[in-house]
């Protein structure tokens, strides 16, 4: 087996070359089937080819290589996170765990598990473009309705017109979901965050995912003229929108576990001498308990509410997500810490604040998750990096990880849908 040191340094500097593949001219943006997701596709398909494994684009965007198991029939085993990206982003967020699966077929040098490997690369999973996110796995678990497909981006275009327009077929949207063959599925991740790297660790096991809500919240004044509209008649609601996202931060800072974000504010007319008449804010609430965000989410819209009233405007609230908090498999994450440990690694358990792939296709099949130190805990910011020792690591930990599912015989022979004991 070529050294794993090797293959992740390899990884590294594949995850550099694909961030190339951008909508913008400078920085990483690759949003839900915009045109550099062709030339992803087209370059992680090339390197796979001479593994011996097939790639194909599903009706949603998705990448679905599939390296073949021992035998015709066997089962498969999903590992991949998405392809998609933030404005701006880091060059490793989701790629990432699409590049080191690949790394690990090379690693196989033609050795065949009881399992076919599928590696997904997730058309979608950030929300960016549509506002909603996971689209990719949500197509996986068949849960990609036509409510979702009737979302539309800025441009007014549908997320049924986007597949049509790069040239797939919403009608073969169906056909993405995955077999009753499924055993599981694996992500390889960037911690996103400073836990790993403060409590001086190379890898992480993900216990469970944080629930999120995203809104949209809009404050709706009066434009008006900035010169001659005295302080107190009027009807200002980016001063409205202003108090608000100060009340959010400051309850968010009062309450243990709690994370609250107004991510983008976008105001109109949006002119230096007049009166703003709507504020258009988004907000992105978490926490490990689904009741704690709930309580937050009701507190934010009614602190909302009551400044409009107070400020004689008006408020709109538009829910765009509300992702249950997710346990991930104790069954798969115990392999998981066993294969980290066999890494030469603490098996160091957490609790996963950003959202991943992993918490849609945990609805179906046994999920788990394994996180690497984020040097400075930066991400979504092209300060984002991972070190060589830590891919090192997750390259020695997948391949344990695979050894580990061959040898487990009741988890072969009855892919499940539950959580395992
Ligand atoms: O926002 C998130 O939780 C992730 O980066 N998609
Ligand atoms: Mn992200
Ligand atoms: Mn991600």
């Amino acid at each position: 087996m070529r050294d794993s040191e090797t293959l992740a340094r390899e990884v590294i500097a594949r995850c550099q070359a694909l961030a190339r593949f951008s909508e913008d001219a400078t920085g990483i943006r690759r949003t839900f089937l915009s045109p550099p997701m062709r030339d992803v596709h087209r370059a992680i398909a090339e390197w796979v080819t001479p593994l011996g494994a097939s790639s194909r684009v599903d009706a949603v965007g998705n990448l679905r290589i599939l390296y073949p198991g021992a035998e015709a029939n066997a089962p498969r085993l999903l590992i991949g996170s998405h392809l998609d990206t933030v404005p701006n982003a880091g060059a490793y967020d989701g790629i990432l765990g699409v590049v080191l699966a690949v790394a690990l077929l090379t690693a196989c040098e033609g050795r065949k598990y009881p399992f076919a490997l599928e590696v997904v690369g997730f058309s979608e999973e950030e929300g960016v473009r549509f506002g909603t996110p996971f689209i990719g796995s949500r197509a996986l678990v068949g849960s990609l309705d036509e409510e979702l497909l009737s979302r539309r981006d800025a441009q007014g275009i549908s997320i049924r017109e986007a597949i049509a327009n790069f040239g797939l077929n919403p009608a073969d949207i169906p056909q993405t979901a995955m077999g009753d063959d499924t055993l599981g599925y694996i992500e390889f991740h960037i911690e996103q965050g400073p836990v790993l790297e403060h409590a001086g660790h190379s890898l992480g096991v993900v216990e469970a995912i944080a629930g999120q809500t995203r809104m949209e919240i809009t404050f709706l004044g009066h434009a008006n003229h900035a010169g001659t509209t005295p302080m107190s008649l009027r009807h200002d609601a980016l001063a409205a929108a202003a108090e608000w996202i100060s009340v959010v931060e400051q309850h968010a800072q009062s309450t243990n576990g709690l994370v609250a974000t107004v991510g983008s504010i976008q105001v109109k007319p949006g002119a230096v001498n007049v009166i703003t008449a709507q504020a258009l804010l988004t907000l992105d609430v978490r926490h490990q308990k689904d009741e704690a965000r709930n309580r937050a989410v009701d507190f934010f819209v009614g602190q909302a509410e009551d400044i409009a009233k107070r400020r004689r405007l008006s408020v709109r609230s538009k829910k765009l997500l509300d992702q249950q908090a997710v346990p991930l498999d104790s069954f798969l994450l115990n392999r998981v810490a066993e294969a980290v440990s066999r890494a030469g690694c603490e098996a160091y358990r957490m609790v996963s604040g950003a959202g991943h792939d992993a918490m849609i296709l945990a609805a179906r099949i046994p999920s788990a998750m394994v996180f690497l130190r984020t040097p400075g805990g930066i991400s979504h910011d092209p300060a984002e990096a991972v070190e060589v020792e830590d891919v090192t690591k997750a390259i020695d930990c997948g391949f344990h990880l695979l050894d580990q599912v061959a040898s487990s015989a009741d988890f072969l022979s009855s892919p499940s849908r539950t959580h395992r004991a």
